[in-house]
């Protein structure tokens, strides 16, 4: 296959990570592009999760993109951000059966066949796992750096350092890992560990990987998921909104 993409339209690519499904990768690159949209940034979403697109329905669209004059997809416009998914190519309800070859043909499609005019910073929301997708935007794209999610528990830490080594081994820079459903905080103030303790900061440590702190388990987080509005839109003054900012921040100096 032929060499590195040329995104013009595109100035920062941010990877969203993890090797293990269901930690939050979705959610957190929803928010962080929103805070990002927040700081000024003009914002790209990009999913490939080929195998479980979730973000048209995070986002609330239903429409499909429409196709350019030169025969490319025109991002959908929501909340201020483009947006780009392999759901929109695909039967959302028929389960998606790849090999490596197509994979990279809709992910090439997505990324040089879509007229992302004057984005800043383009997230990519990954699939879990370190397969064909992963290895093959690392290889193809000038990364600004990834942002790898986990939560607390043991399991997906395990899995974390795993996609975190794969983008070492690739030079891929790694601008830190988030800690998702790190705690929940009931209404009297109390702090219950549901998934465990400080795990992920301390492996951040062992392995030299900066901490970007630790978003909270919030019910608004996953109602507001399945709404289709993004949680920092609605809820920038709490626990998990300010998180979420703090860290977009980081990023923002960061790639600046
Ligand atoms: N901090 C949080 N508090 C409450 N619910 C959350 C939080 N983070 C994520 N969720 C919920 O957890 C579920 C899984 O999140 P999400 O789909 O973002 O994970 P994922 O890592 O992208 O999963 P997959 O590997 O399937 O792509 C969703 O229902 C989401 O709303
Ligand atoms: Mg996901």
């Amino acid at each position: 296959m032929d060499g590195i993409y040329h995104l013009d339209g595109i100035k920062n690519i941010i990877l969203v990570a993890s090797a293990k499904g269901g930690v939050g990768k979705s959610t957190t690159a929803i928010n962080i592009a929103t805070a990002l949209n927040q700081l000024k940034h003009n914002i790209g979403i990009l999913d490939a999760d080929i195998y479980g697109p979730s973000i048209p329905k995070m986002l609330g669209i239903k429409e499909k993109p429409k196709i350019s004059e030169d025969k490319r997809f025109i991002p959908i416009e929501k909340f201020n951000m483009k947006c780009m998914s392999i759901g929109f190519l695909v039967n959302q309800k028929t389960p998606v059966i790849w090999r490596g070859p197509m994979i990279i043909k809709a992910l090439k499609q997505m990324l040089n066949g879509v007229v992302w005019n004057n984005v800043d910073t383009l997230i990519i929301d990954l699939p879990p796992g370190t397969g064909d997708v992963q290895l093959t935007l690392c290889q193809k794209l000038k990364i600004s750096g990834v942002i790898v999610v986990s939560t607390p528990q043991e399991l997906a830490l395990i899995d974390a350092i795993k996609g975190i080594n794969m983008f070492k081994k690739l030079n891929v820079p790694i601008l830190g890992i988030v800690e998702n459903m790190s705690y929940l905080k009931t209404k009297s103030g109390e702090i219950i560990d549901v998934f465990g303790k400080g795990a992920v900061e301390s492996s951040a440590k062992k392995n030299s990987i900066n901490f970007l702190g630790k978003i909270p388990i919030d019910d608004l987080i996953s109602k507001n998921g399945d709404k289709g509005i993004p949680f920092l839109i609605e809820n920038n003054e709490t626990d998990a909104g300010k998180k979420i900012m703090e860290i977009a921040s980081y990023i923002d100096k960061k790639i600046k």
